[in-house]
């Protein structure tokens, strides 16, 4: 859990430091919405639901924390929330969710939810993970696909790469002929988040769906110290020996700039990336090409990014909160942010027409892999696990990223002792 209380010094500490402790003016219908969504795919999606929200007259406040998969606007989010004064909404993923309404901040969102059909609308795994003891206290907003490569399809004729790669052979083979060519095959951001995508992707690739819910959703020890897992960052290695040395730190959307440039050839990212590809006019199938990640045609590691709302004093802010919810889960929102953001709707049976084909297949996968057992949650993007034992994960993760003198056999002891953590 969050110990909220064992979080007071060191926040206040923060707050001080970063001139946060102001109290925030109450104005009428107002909502303030944290959120970590700064690139350029990501800005233009959340200004459409700044959009909506101002034309149904309300008030938007931007609480904007930048930082790639949200580690700092989640540090930020604690600081409000032990002051006491939370925003309405924060993008809150996965396990995460119960965390917060545990401690008792979330608000009850039970009336929209009946009102506008929720149950009606989600997919079961979806409403579960949105609700603590069978209340909603967030609301989905899409479908994210982690296990995605990116490439760009200039680069890959040049180095004479037919076709997207379907296996780690057949993709070490085309990240061969790329660096002959003279060109980046792995356009990688080196921080702890992307080193875990990335790593997430090979394990499904290598082991396959059921050796990654063993050892990463499961944590079960047999799976974390087996070969498969040896065979994996061996891999995973050897991906990144195919990556820039100007990789470290970088931040994800600059790597997918790479890619778009004609730097470098791949990218492994979630389908946030589209929406970076889209944002800078490129074309689906034409510029960029989509394809999941090799070896993972049959699985679907999904993400849905969601806003969990907190317990307001101010009847004006809570009735622009409903409203914020119920906009959330309507159409209109669905399609025109999924549409920017790369994702797909979260909400079934919404219209498809207006959507790429990289969107249409993951949809397709989407349905398919539920059914197959292929779709799994996502370790990297907080969807799998608590949130404590994926820190340490990531971070056994990173070091063996980082350090080519971690032996493999190492590398596998790390990550499987950070497994058991609590
Ligand atoms: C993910 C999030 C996406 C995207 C990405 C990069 O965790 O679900 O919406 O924003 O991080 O920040």
């Amino acid at each position: 859990m969050l110990k909220l209380s064992k979080l007071t010094t060191a926040v206040a500490l923060v707050m001080a430091g970063a001139g946060m402790g102001a109290s925030v003016s109450a104005i009428a219908g107002e909502v303030e919405v944290l959120h970590f969504w700064t690139s350029g795919g990501e800005a233009k999606s959340v200004a459409e639901l700044k959009r909506i929200m101002q034309a149904k007259g309300h008030v938007w406040k931007d609480f904007a924390v930048a930082g790639g998969g949200g580690d700092n606007a989640a540090t930020v989010l604690k600081s409000r929330v032990v002051s006491g004064n939370p925003p309405a909404a924060a993008q809150i993923k996965g396990p995460a969710i119960q965390e917060w309404a545990y401690e008792g901040v979330l608000a009850n969102l039970d009336s929209v939810a009946k009102a506008e059909n929720w149950d009606a609308l989600l997919p079961k795994v979806v409403a579960d993970v949105m609700k603590y003891k069978g209340t909603y206290v967030a609301v989905p907003v899409n479908v994210h696909r982690v296990n995605w490569m990116w490439a760009n399809a200039a680069v890959l004729k040049k180095a004479g790469v037919t076709g997207m790669p379907k296996t780690w052979d057949e993709f070490f083979v085309a990240a061969d002929k790329v660096k002959k060519a003279g060109l980046i095959a792995v356009a990688h951001g080196g921080q702890n988040w992307q080193d875990f995508t990335t790593f997430e992707s090979v394990v499904l690739g290598v082991g396959g769906t059921k050796f990654y819910n063993d050892a990463l959703v499961k944590l079960d020890q047999k799976a974390l110290n087996s070969d498969t897992m040896k065979k994996s960052l061996e891999t995973l290695r050897k991906v990144k020996s195919y990556t820039d040395a100007a990789s470290p730190g970088r931040d994800w959307n600059l790597a997918t700039a790479m890619v778009m440039q004609e730097k470098a050839a791949f990218q492994f990212m979630g389908d946030w990336a589209k929406g970076e590809f889209l944002a800078a006019g490129k074309v689906p199938g034409k510029d960029f090409l989509c394809a999941a990640a090799p070896g993972t045609a049959n699985a679907f590691t999904f993400n849905v990014d969601s806003f969990a709302m907190f317990k307001l004093k101010n009847t004006e802010n809570q009735k622009a909160q409903g409203d914020l919810a119920a906009t959330i889960m309507g159409t209109e929102f669905q399609e025109v942010f999924n549409l920017n953001k790369g994702s797909i709707p979260v909400r079934l049976n919404m219209n498809m027409a207006k959507f790429d084909d990289c969107a249409k297949l993951s949809a397709k996968d989407f349905v398919e892999t539920a059914k197959t057992g292929g779709l799994v949650p996502s370790i990297a993007h907080n969807m799998a696990i608590r949130s404590s034992t994926e820190g340490a994960i990531k971070d056994a993760v990173s070091q063996f990223w980082n350090d080519d003198k971690i032996s493999i056999a190492d590398g596998v002891k790390n990550i499987a002792k950070a497994a058991t953590t609590k």
